[in-house]
C-alpha cells in the first residue's frame, strides 16, 4: 500500500487543462518535492489532494483510504496539513492564537486551550518563533509568517505535511535556514519522520503549460 496515491487526476479551470491523468505515488518516511515552472500546476495538486479542490475525474488515496474531495477539514482530521504559497496567517491573532487554531482543529483535536497553548508554544519552539508567540501576525516579516505557517501546519500533527512554496520569496540565507528547518523537524519531530513533505511528480504527469522537469 502506498502511503499517498494519485490515479488519472483532472482538473480544469474554464477551457485550461490544468492537471491531466496525473499519477504518482509518494511512499512513507518520503521527503519528496514537486518541481516545475510557475503555472504547471503544483498548486492545483496540493490543492486536490488536501480538498481545498475537488478533481473533476481520478482519486486520491491517502494510507489505503480513498479521500478523493473529502472537505478540507476532513482531509486535515485524516492527517494531512499544508502551507499556503501566499501565507495566510490570521492576522490580528498573536503568533501562539494562529498556532492553537491548528492544534484545536487539527487531527488530534484538543477542547483544552490550555493544552493547545502549552503545545503550541513548542511547535513554536521548533520552528524558532518563541520569542514572538505574542507578536500579532501581521507585525512578523516575511520568513517569521513562513515559519508560523509552518508551526500551525505542524500543530495539526500531520502526516502528511505538503509545503507549497516555503522558500518563494526568501533570500538564500533564509532559504538554507528554511531548509534546515525542514530537516530539523524531521529528526525532532516523532510522528513527522513518517510524512512526506511536499511531492514528485512523474515527468509525463502533469499536463501544459509548463510541464515540470
Ligand atoms: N482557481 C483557479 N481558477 C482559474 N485558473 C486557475 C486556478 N488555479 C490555478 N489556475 C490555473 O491553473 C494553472 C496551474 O496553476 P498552479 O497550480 O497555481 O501552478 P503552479 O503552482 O505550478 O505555479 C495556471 O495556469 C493557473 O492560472
Ligand atoms: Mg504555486
Amino acid at each position: 500500500m502506498h502511503f499517498l496515491k494519485t490515479e488519472g487526476l483532472c482538473k480544469s479551470f474554464g477551457g485550461l487543462m490544468a492537471i491531466h491523468n496525473l499519477e504518482f505515488e509518494v511512499e512513507e518516511g518520503e521527503i519528496v518535492g514537486l518541481i516545475g515552472p510557475n503555472g504547471s500546476g503544483k498548486t492545483t495538486t496540493l490543492n486536490l489532494i488536501t480538498g481545498f479542490l475537488k478533481p473533476d475525474s481520478g482519486t486520491v488515496t491517502f494510507r489505503g483510504e480513498n479521500v478523493t474531495g473529502l472537505p478540507r477539514c476532513r482531509a486535515c482530521q485524516k492527517g494531512m496539513a499544508r502551507t499556503f504559497q501566499l501565507v495566510k496567517p490570521f492576522l490580528d491573532f498573536t503568533a501562539l492564537q494562529n498556532v492553537m487554531v491548528g492544534r484545536v482543529y487539527g487531527r488530534e483535536p484538543t477542547k483544552s486551550l490550555k493544552v493547545a497553548a502549552e503545545e503550541s508554544r513548542e511547535f513554536l519552539e521548533q520552528v524558532g518563533l518563541l520569542a514572538k508567540a505574542d507578536v500579532l501576525a501581521k507585525d512578523l516579516t516575511l520568513m517569521e509568517r513562513k515559519r508560523l505557517e509552518l508551526a500551525r501546519a505542524l500543530a495539526a500533527k500531520p502526516q502528511l505535511l505538503l509545503l507549497d512554496e516555503l522558500m518563494a520569496g526568501l533570500n538564500p540565507g533564509e532559504t538554507e535556514e528554511a531548509m534546515q528547518l525542514i530537516k530539523q523537524i524531521r529528526d525532532l519531530a516523532e510522528w513527522c519522520t513518517r510524512a512526506g513533505v511536499a511531492l514528485r511528480a512523474r515527468h509525463s504527469s502533469l499536463c501544459l503549460p509548463g510541464s515540470p522537469i
